[in-house]
């Protein structure tokens, strides 16, 4: 591949394809308790099932198999995550050489079948051990993911070149962490959150942060020469009533929360200060040092990670945190992630262009299930209409964003294949490959050879920063 070609992908992550949960020395990860144990699955999951076998991608004959579809598809990229509980079955200390092999051998058999490998280091399988320690709520959490980044750093930094740091932060503190608190605790509705509960998640997604940077400095120190970055979940705001004052404030409120909170830490090395403030309302112990402010500025991402699904409507609801109820979908035909809007994805490109310095972004995640009504088996085939017009749309507005100058570096459909889906389990499909959860066999869908046209169309003509011709 040529150098600085644009990455043609598709995500993945460890907890949602490998299976093999007990297998070569693997540790335990919240994820496995939380699917294992099963007074809280059901509240968790939404049906009682596992990421024990998944699609069964630890299998080194199953995933040969599924990179030579990759080849098939015209990749040249593809985003998988770490296992940290594989490499490092206690979350620190004695490392599981049979774990770092399989990533190793992993990454050179993607390398040679001409696919770039990018390598999530955290897509939410904290090792249940230290998990039990805190989490993230221990602030010995930051020197835990430093420590294990440095370990995959020495194993795969010579031939990975991009690294992504974490999948998600807010997701996983704010969204599946409190899932599953509510989940334990018993509560009838797992997945409604509580002004205090907020305002205790705000240390936790802190210590994320500076966790992210204290590994962009350990990457930088062991002077690889290659991409470390973060993917994030961006959703740009839209007010239900923008006539509504009350409407376009809480509309910004939450753009600040799950949107400039996270790309000013980034980016930035600084919070915004409305954010901040409304934490504070949740929390009054909540506070930022000006030592740790000063390491999140020093150590900034060399890439962002865009994770983009759709846009949130927001109205103000004094009965949910922030005050903001943003779980809108004016859509007639739903996709599971939310309203489908091309053109919020462009307009949000256009933004990190114009008010974050155009940094280099690589589309880390978008893509879309509409359950049943789009995964329609006729013969061979398997028809998902929906799914193939939504990555055309999104695919154009990226490459729209990209002509008008935004520094975008690649482009990744969630997913290559049907997986795990963490708070749905196998009841939702993400993938241009059909997965038989049972016998594992893989049936390309419509949305999978529409791809392969969309890739082989644009990537002959692409040099960085312009579409020839
Ligand atoms: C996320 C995660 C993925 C999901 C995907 C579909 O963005 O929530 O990164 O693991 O499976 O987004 O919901």
């Amino acid at each position: 591949m040529a150098d600085g070609e644009f990455l043609w992908g598709a995500a993945s992550a460890a907890y949602q394809v490998e299976g093999g949960w007990r297998d070569g020395g693997r540790g335990l990860s919240k994820w496995d308790v939380y699917t294992n144990d099963e007074r809280i699955t059901e509240a968790v999951v939404g049906v009682q099932h596992t990421g024990n076998d998944a699609i069964n991608a630890y299998d080194r004959a199953q995933y040969l198999k599924d990179i030579a579809l990759m080849r098939d598809l015209g990749l040249n990229a593809y985003r998988f995550s770490v296992s940290w509980p594989r490499v490092l079955p206690d979350g620190t200390g004695e490392v599981n050489q049979t774990g770092l092999d399989y990533y190793s051998r992993f990454v050179d058999d993607l390398i040679a079948a001409g696919i770039t490998p990018l390598a999530t280091l955290y897509h939410w399988d904290f090792p249940a051990g230290l998990f039990a320690r805190g989490g993230w709520h221990n602030r010995d959490s930051i020197a835990w993911f430093r420590d294990y980044a440095a370990v995959m750093f020495r194993a795969l930094g010579d031939r990975v070149r991009h690294f992504i740091t974490m999948n998600e932060p807010f997701i996983d503190i704010f969204y599946m962490d409190l899932i599953a608190e509510n989940a334990r605790a018993g509560r009838s509705e797992s997945r409604r959150f509580t002004s205090e509960q907020y305002g205790r998640q705000a240390p936790a997604l802190h210590n994320l942060f500076l966790a992210h940077a204290e590994t962009v400095a350990e990457y930088r120190r062991q002077r690889q020469g290659g991409m470390i970055g973060i993917a994030l979940p961006l959703s740009p705001t839209i007010p239900v009533d923008p006539a509504s004052p009350d409407d376009v404030s809480a509309a910004h409120l939450v753009d600040g929360v799950i949107n400039r909170w996270s790309l000013d830490a980034v980016v930035k090395g600084s919070y915004p200060d409305d954010v901040v403030a409304a934490l504070k309302a949740h929390n009054p112990d909540f506070s930022v040092s000006d030592v740790d402010l000063a390491t999140m500025k020093a150590n900034r991402a060399d890439f962002v990670g865009v994770n983009f699904y759709s846009p949130a409507y927001v109205r103000a609801d004094p009965n949910s945190p922030l005050g903001a109820d943003r779980d809108i979908n004016p859509d007639t035909v739903k996709a599971f992630n939310g309203p489908v809007r091309p053109a919020a994805l462009h307009g949000l490109l256009l933004r990190i262009r114009d008010e974050y310095g155009n940094p280099p972004v690589m589309i880390t995640e978008n893509g879309a299930g509409f359950g049943d009504i789009d995964e329609v088996r006729d013969g061979d085939a398997i028809h998902d209409p929906l799914r193939t017009d939504y990555i055309r749309r999104h695919v154009e507005a990226t490459l729209e964003a990209k002509a008008e100058g935004a520094d975008i570096r690649g482009y990744m459909v969630w997913s290559l294949f049907d997986n795990f889906e963490w708070i749905q389990g196998y009841t939702r499909r993400f993938g241009m490959v059909y997965v038989d959860f049972h016998t594992q066999e893989r049936t390309p869908k419509d949305s999978f050879y529409a791809y392969r046209d969309l890739i082989a169309r644009h990537r002959g003509a692409m040099v960085r920063g312009r579409e020839a011709g």
